[in-house]
């Protein structure tokens, strides 16, 4: 996919070039300027005119008209170069990906060394570069009869830099495309309808996973869930024609099967609400309540690519939440793997339900650390919108590598409390020993609080993506639809721990 090339000239012929130009854009250095002396200083009297932007998030085009062998040339504005966030760096060469799509070449030149500069070194962005790629050239086809004509994909991307550390650039590049393509993953398995992902198929998927990366598979049916006493998800499952799925990776990279990460994630392929049910307008789009299980496969598949010395164990929990006269009620009380009771007071509160079961199995084969993902409440939402995922641990330790992965993953979280008060009320049921719905008042936090009480002692970490798994705004490296949220920053935290 990517080739390294150490030198521009004016004889390499290409569809097209693309350079970045920090602010101020005169006078020109590097390639940019060997393009410009080859054409007779146009491209700096373009700049002086203001047709070339250096301004952040701009991209000119412009045509060389035979004085290069380049046909191209795509100059991208950065804005002053210890201005330039990652974000910011990121949407703008996601812009000129998308150019290059929307032009439908298959082949592109890009000069590394003038992408980079003080806020952004030459090997991060290889790296950054290699996820850009994947990220904004992702579409999901759909159903449409009458398809778009089908994208033409950049085969062949070659990178210049002058630096002499080519093979590790194209190993950066590499390894950002690795983590853009587990993104990607998440993000269509998110986007299908729920016809058709089912919790039958999620298992299938996990099944695909487990042959191509070697990891060790088990899939509960709803016998084997009855015979270990998953109260909890079956409850969930009760009114469903669709049968549940309870789906373990394990994943070793050290020798003993010690030190385990857990990843735990909310696989509810439809949530209607149950007999609690959502009114219409919320009922639609929840086809993405399986967000977390998604970001958990699509970390996976990270992790068997790089394959890191550490070990893990995924687990997912996976049915639908719907209504008929089998479904589970409001006031039924159930006992969930733990043993724990629970009186069910909401059965659209079944996120936390299904999770309860999930943290435990995850405990019960092993694992000494656990995240769990779920688009779990509206009330995370309200809280923090849609640009943050809420994060709760009973662990602060634990909770510094995650916020560490999240941050080089440039997918930003923000912690809200679990107080001694917040276990009370989930703790307050008069019949049983937990109450799954304890009132509107700081909803996220109750269903953290819940989940919390299976994790028990382990480190644990909760990322509530319910504002975050689906992004409304559209960006270079987003367009609407699902996100694939935290894909990559459990995958981080998986290689972290490793090194
Ligand atoms: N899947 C929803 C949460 C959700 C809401 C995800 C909006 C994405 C967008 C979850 O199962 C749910 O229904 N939560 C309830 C909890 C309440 C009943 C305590 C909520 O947030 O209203
Ligand atoms: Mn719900
Ligand atoms: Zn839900």
């Amino acid at each position: 996919m990517f080739s390294m090339q150490t030198q521009w000239n004016r004889e390499m012929s290409n569809e097209c070039l693309i350079v970045g130009l920090h602010k101020p854009g005169n006078p020109l250095s590097g390639v940019l300027a060997a393009c410009d002396e080859a054409m007779d200083q146009h491209i700096s009297q373009l700049i002086k005119s203001g047709d070339i932007s250096d301004s952040k998030k701009s991209i000119t085009l412009i045509h060389t008209l035979g004085k290069v062998m380049t046909k191209r040339i795509i100059v991208i504005g950065f804005g002053r170069e210890n201005q330039v966030t990652e974000e910011d760096w990121k949407e703008a060469l996601g812009m000129a990906f998308r150019k290059v799509k929307e032009l439908r070449l298959n082949q592109v030149s890009i000069d590394l060394d003038s992408l980079a500069g003080a806020n952004i070194p030459l090997e991060r962005a290889a790296q950054l570069l290699g996820e850009v790629y994947m990220l904004s050239l992702y579409t999901f086809d759909g159903y449409k009869q009458n398809n778009i004509k089908a994208p033409v994909e950049i085969k062949e991307i070659t990178l210049l830099s002058e630096s002499g550390k080519t093979a590790l650039l194209q190993e950066n590049a590499h390894l950002g495309a690795i983590y853009g393509s587990g993104t990607n993953y998440a993000r269509t398995l998110v986007n299908l309808p729920p016809n058709i992902l089912t919790a039958t198929k999620m298992a299938e998927y996990a099944k695909e996973l487990a042959n191509q990366y070697q990891f060790e598979l088990e899939v509960l049916n709803k016998e084997e869930m009855e015979r270990l006493g998953m109260g909890a998800l079956l409850a969930v499952n009760q009114g469903s024609v669709e049968p549940p799925a309870m789906i373990v990776l394990k994943y070793q990279g050290k020798s003993e099967w010690k030190d385990v990460i857990g990843l735990v994630g909310k696989g509810i392929t439809y949530d209607t609400g149950g007999y609690s049910l959502k009114p219409r307008e919320s009922m639609v789009g929840m086809k993405t309540d399986m967000g977390g299980a998604a970001a958990v496969l699509g970390a996976m598949r990270v992790i068997g690519e790089l394959k890191p010395e550490q070990n893990v164990v995924a687990v997912i929990a996976s049915t639908d939440n719907v209504v008929s006269a089998e479904a589970f009620k409001p006031d039924d009380v159930i006992v969930s793997l733990s043993g724990k009771t629970i009186e069910v007071l909401n059965t659209d509160a079944e996120g936390r339900l299904v999770l309860a079961d999930a943290v435990t199995y995850a405990k019960q084969h092993g694992a000494d650390y656990l995240v769990d993902v779920a688009t779990l409440t509206g009330g995370v939402i309200v809280a923090l919108g849609n640009e943050m995922t809420g994060v709760f641990t009973n662990n602060d330790e634990f909770l510094k590598k995650v916020k560490r992965a999240s941050e080089k993953s440039g997918e930003p979280m923000w912690q809200l409390p679990i107080t001694a008060k917040d276990r009370e009320r989930v703790r307050g049921s008069k019949i049983a020993d937990l109450n799954n719905s304890p009132g509107r008042e700081g909803h996220a936090i109750m269903g953290a609080a819940f989940v919390g009480e299976f994790a028990e002692n382990t480190p644990w970490v909760h990322l509530d993506i319910a504002g975050t798994s689906v992004s409304k705004k559209s960006s270079s490296l987003h367009t609407h639809g699902a996100t694939g949220v935290m894909a990559k920053t459990l995958a981080q935290l998986v290689v972290d721990f490793s090194s």
